[in-house]
Formats: C-alpha cells, sequence, structure tokens
C-alpha cells in the first residue's frame, strides 16, 4: 500500500518506514499518525518482518513536531472530543511488540522528539537535534514529552528542556542517557537498518519478551519487576530456540532460529 506522508519499504527482515513531508520538517499532522499505526500494524503482523527502523526524509529533520497548522486554529473542545493524541499510545507506542529503533537524522522537536521516545532504541545521527519548544507556543508536550523525557533523562536535564524549550545534540542526548549510538551522517540508515538486521536475526520469541522485560522496569517496583523477569525467564526456557542455542553454543556452531 502507498501512503500520502510517509515511504514503506522492506530490506530484508527490516521495515523502513520514513516519515516523508520534507517540505514541512516531517511535521507529525493527523494523516501521518494515521498511516504510522496502519504501518506498523502491517509490520506486526508479517512474519517474515523482525525490526523496524523508522526515520525522516530529507536532510533536516525527524520530525520537527505536531503539525502547528493543523492545531493553530482548532478549539479546545475539539482536540478533548476527537481524543487528538490518543492514537500515538494507543495505535503505536503500546501496541507494536516486535524492537523498532528511531533513527534520528536531524531535528527531533516536540512531537519528534516524542515519537522518537516511542521507540525501543533511538540512535541519532552526529546531526540530529532533541528538544521540547511546546513552551514557546504556549503550551507543553502532549505525546508523552514530560513523562518519557524525565524517565529517560532525569528531572533536572527534562525541567532544562521543556522550561527553556532549547535543544540538545547529539553527544549531550547520549550522555544523558537518551541515545543508545551517535552514528555519522554519512550512510546513517543503511548504518542503522544494519543494527535493525542484526535484531530482526535474533531468536524472535528472545526479542520479543526482552523488548517486553526491560520496558516492564518503567511500569512497575523492583521487587515486581525481578518476578516478571524470573518468570518470563521461564517461557524463554521451554522455548525450540532457546534448547538450539545452548546446543549451537556447546557444539560450537552458529545457531539455526526457528522462533518457536
Ligand atoms: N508544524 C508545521 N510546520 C512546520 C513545523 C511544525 N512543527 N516545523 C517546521 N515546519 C515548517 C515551517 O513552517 C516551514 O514551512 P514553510 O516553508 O511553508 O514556511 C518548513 O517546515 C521549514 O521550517 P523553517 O523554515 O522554520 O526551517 P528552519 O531551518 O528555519 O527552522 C526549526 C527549523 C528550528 C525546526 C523550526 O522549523 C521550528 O522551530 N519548528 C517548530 C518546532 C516546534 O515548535 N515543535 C513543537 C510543535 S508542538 C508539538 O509537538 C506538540 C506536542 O507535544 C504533541
Amino acid at each position: 500500500m502507498s501512503y500520502e506522508t510517509l515511504l514503506v519499504e522492506q530490506r530484508g527482515a527490516v521495515t523502513l518506514i520514513q516519515l516523508n513531508r520534507p517540505q514541512a520538517l516531517n511535521a507529525l499532522s493527523s494523516t501521518v499518525m494515521k498511516e504510522l499505526i496502519d504501518a506498523f500494524a502491517k509490520f506486526e503482523a508479517d512474519d517474515s518482518q523482525g525490526a523496524a527502523v523508522l526515520t525522516g526524509a530529507g536532510e533536516k529533520a525527524f520530525a520537527a513536531g505536531a503539525d502547528i497548522g493543523e492545531m493553530a486554529d482548532k478549539p479546545a473542545t475539539e482536540f478533548f472530543a476527537q481524543a487528538f493524541f490518543d492514537g500515538w499510545q494507543k495505535g503505536i507506542a503500546s501496541v507494536v511488540r516486535k524492537p523498532w529503533i528511531a533513527a534520528v537524522n536531524g531535528f527531533a522537536l516536540g512531537g519528534g522528539c516524542e515519537l522518537a521516545m516511542m521507540a525501543d532504541m533511538i540512535i541519532a545521527s552526529e546531526k540530529a537535534k532533541f528538544g521540547q519548544p511546546e513552551i514557546k507556543l504556549g503550551v507543553a508536550p502532549g505525546m508523552g514529552g514530560t513523562q518519557r523525557l524525565t524517565r529517560a533523562i532525569g528531572k533536572a536535564k527534562a525541567m532544562d528542556l521543556c522550561l527553556t524549550g532549547r535543544m540538545m545534540d547529539a553527544v549531550e542526548a547520549e550522555k544523558s542517557g537518551l541515545v543508545a549510538r551517535i552514528l555519522p551522517a554519512e550512510g546513517f540508515v543503511d548504518a542503522v537498518v544494519a543494527i535493525a538486521t542484526e535484531i530482526a536475526g535474533m531468536p524472535r520469541l528472545a526479542a520479543l519478551l526482552n523488548k517486553e522485560m526491560v520496558n516492564v522496569a518503567f511500569e512497575t517496583t523492583l521487587e515486581q519487576g525481578l518476578l516478571y523477569e524470573r518468570r518470563t525467564w521461564g517461557i524463554l526456557a521451554a522455548t525450540e530456540d532457546k534448547a538450539e542455542g545452548m546446543k549451537a553454543f556447546v557444539e560450537k556452531r552458529p545457531a539455526v532460529w526457528k522462533g518457536k
């Protein structure tokens, strides 16, 4: 299926999704949200696909935020009646079980930074810039910024970014714990797809459950999280891939994964 605001392609076992409104710095309109929900649902349903990469088309931006043009004249009651931002959480962040990476190639501001933080991992190009500048528009983050950014980089820096609206470069973002790795701008997307390909080549159930287990750490106490980890480990211990992985190690040969 072709989209108005996205480019989607499969590179082997990796789905590469590009936000494709470069003339508006890939601003996140309602159409982008609806199409992304659809693209992620198709990725999720396709057994040939093991990981996804989300990036922005054009040289400048991952996404420069929610679409200000769309929001400027919208009455407050309509944001509420339409549950304007709900789809990001309900259609993407809480439903995608397979691993996906945000490849931040430029500006990730406002909703762009918030969308990147919904990913399992952010990989930044050396040109990436992150920020929550909503205060300068008289509002605040509305797609998770105050919550996810604070959990990712702590109160001091989250307050700094939200209250001043300033941008943080890739080096500061990596030092702060927002970004997993910084890669050169040259060949950036291909390099992230290579990392996603490595992840897609892992035993599938182990990938799903490693992701789920790390995410549980944000939702619960240490004691409950550790219990969750031990119980979930038990599920993995019952898989054919566990038997194969350990046997292959002992026999000093590559494992052949079945995804069950
Ligand atoms: N929404 C709609 N259009 C946007 C946009 C956005 N968030 N960000 C940029 N654009 C458009 C610009 O209007 C401009 O369009 P025109 O050529 O038609 O005028 C085009 O993209 C290029 O932008 P600039 O000319 O501004 O490019 P620049 O290089 O001079 O500046 C920038 C780049 C600093 C990122 C600047 O574009 C900017 O500040 N953008 C807005 C960032 C922002 O405030 N984001 C938060 C949005 S609110 C939000 O996201 C709410 C939420 O939490 C859910």
